[in-house]
């Protein structure tokens, strides 16, 4: 499974990259305003910088509704750097702009994905990854899990190509319970990676060697 880092600030894709186990990095506006992140060019800018950090995909999502807005905002997007994958919303227009990016050879991120069915019309269109949101379907008493692991069944089913990048990700276990569904991506927050490594018997265990190593070489 692919890891990716779902945000917007430069010291944690720089923390999660210097670790060696990052693959990407999803954005969203939300994330870009909550690091202070304004302005068309400022906006731009930040994209780059993410881009001089990861050697991998990189998210970065239109603001248009429209078909030919998203169109041209994906398009000069898509210019900007090799790695930049274009972030549509699952609406009828942005099925349709998928269909046009897959046309092109640019790759596109379907978000915003809440049920089986959208999942299906976005790989039918095309789509490079979907990312079906699985915290805020947990927000809303659903289990996030169980349409992870009907989309997995469903591409599976008809060989799509389109990868499940789980998103939404808010802790280790939401991590894990997606390696074993089969998601072929999760995207998550910086603490949700680095709790994986922690295990207190691992704690205790290291202190204990490293006090045998001391006490050896007294
Ligand atoms: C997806 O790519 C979104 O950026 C993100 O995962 C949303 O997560 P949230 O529900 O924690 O805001």
């Amino acid at each position: 499974m692919k890891f990716f880092i779902d945000t917007a600030n430069l010291n944690d894709i720089k923390e999660a990259n210097d670790m060696g186990i990052l693959d990407g990095v999803t954005t969203n506006p939300s994330l870009m305003a909550k690091e202070g992140i304004t302005g068309e060019q400022n906006i731009l800018d930040h994209y780059m910088a993410i881009c001089k950090i990861v050697d991998g995909p990189v998210s970065a999502e239109v603001i248009s509704t429209d078909y030919e807005g998203m169109v041209r905002e994906g398009e000069h997007l898509a210019s900007l750097h090799k790695n930049i994958v274009v972030k549509i919303p699952m609406i009828p227009e942005g099925i349709k702009a998928i269909k046009y990016f897959s046309g092109k050879g640019i790759k596109t991120n379907c978000t915003l994905i809440f049920s089986a069915g959208q999942a299906l019309l976005a790989a039918k269109a095309g789509a490079t990854y979907i990312s079906p949101f699985l915290g805020r379907l947990d927000d809303v008493s659903t289990n996030g899990l169980d349409l992870i692991a009907q989309i997995r069944l469903i591409y599976d089913n008809y060989m799509f190509d389109t990868q499940i990048l789980a998103a939404s990700v808010r802790h280790p276990m939401h991590i894990i319970n997606c390696a074993e569904i089969g998601s072929d991506v999760m995207t998550g927050p910086l603490s949700a990676i680095k709790a994986l490594a922690k295990h207190p018997l691992t704690d205790i265990g290291l202190q204990q060697f490293l006090a045998d190593h001391a006490k050896g070489n007294k």
